[in-house]
């Protein structure tokens, strides 16, 4: 279980989920490479790790909301070789309704959970179907699937938008050796609430796991082979019969003609 597997670069890594996965992936034998704005937490993260498994725990704090810092984080997944696997995990909520949030705070929302997660994958996807090897991880949300379940819609449409990049990726690198993987955790007990502004507290303790539980899972879900998680799902059949409904509309969803319910309303026009 300790055996040396590379370099894992975890974005996100201060704490919460990210810092759970950078625990777990040490004591699997990955060295890790950890990213956050909050420096100091990094380094506490890392030494804890380090004294605990010994692995080699570097730490670069960056703001990837920040083009010039994000570009400094894709450089080094471009150029160290050592990377195998990349953890796009780090991610911001907001609590105001869609309609009534700030313009500027959306905009930054979907500069972290979408553009920046886009860029870094883009960083290591070439160079991992190159090498025939490596793994991604993105981290959605159940939201991408329920947006108006909770939270705020643009948060769910970045989740929507880690969900259909990662099915894509998979369909294009299965077979050239990288193995791609989307978690859609449900309400998880970290610092997002109170950060998005709702209280963990408000949350019904019923729908809320811990972040322990959360990524042991979502690790079970790798070595399981699942390109899709969601770890609170109990009958997996379910999440297999909407994606049965959704690949049954493929046929029929690009066609010369409109559809007669259409044709029908325009010819009585
Ligand atoms: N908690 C939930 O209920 C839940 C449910 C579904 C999905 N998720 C997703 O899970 C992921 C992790 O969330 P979490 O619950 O662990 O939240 P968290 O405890 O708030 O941690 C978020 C992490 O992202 C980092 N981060 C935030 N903004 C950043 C930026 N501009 N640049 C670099 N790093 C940044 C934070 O570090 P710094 O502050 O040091 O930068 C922190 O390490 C997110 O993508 C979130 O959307 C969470």
């Amino acid at each position: 279980m300790n055996e040396a597997k590379g370099t894992a670069l975890i974005t996100g890594g201060s704490t919460g989920i990210g810092a759970i996965y950078a625990d777990r992936l040490a004591r699997q034998g990955y060295d890790l490479i950890l990213v956050a704005r909050n420096a100091a937490k990094l380094d506490q993260v890392a030494a804890t790790i380090r004294t605990a498994t010994g692995r080699n725990v570097d730490t670069v704090p960056a703001d990837l909301s920040n083009p010039g810092e994000l570009r400094l984080i894709e450089a080094r997944l471009i150029n160290d070789r050592r990377i195998t696997m990349l953890v796009n995990n780090a991610g911001i909520g907001a609590p105001v309704p869609t309609w009534q949030a700030d313009i500027d705070q959306m905009e930054s929302m979907i500069d972290i959970n979408a553009t920046a997660l886009a860029r870094l994958t883009y960083a290591v996807a070439q160079r991992f179907a190159a090498a025939g090897n490596g793994t991604i991880i993105n981290i959605a949300s159940t939201v991408a699937i329920a947006p108006e379940f909770m939270l705020n819609g643009v948060y769910g449409a970045t989740k929507a938008f880690v969900v259909a990049l990662t099915a894509s990726l998979h369909a294009e690198l299965a077979d050239k050796g990288v193995r791609v993987q989307v978690v859609l955790p449900g309400a998880t007990a970290t610092e997002f609430w109170d950060l998005s502004g709702v209280p963990l507290s408000g949350v019904p303790a019923e729908i809320v796991m811990s972040a322990d539980a959360m990524v042991d899972a979502a690790l079970a879900g790798l070595e399981l082979g699942e390109t899709v998680t969601i770890p609170a799902l109990p009958d997996a059949a379910e999440w297999t019969a909407f994606e049965a409904a959704r690949t049954a509309m493929l046929p029929n969803l690009s066609l010369t003609n409109p559809a007669d319910r259409y044709r029908a309303v325009a010819a009585a026009a």
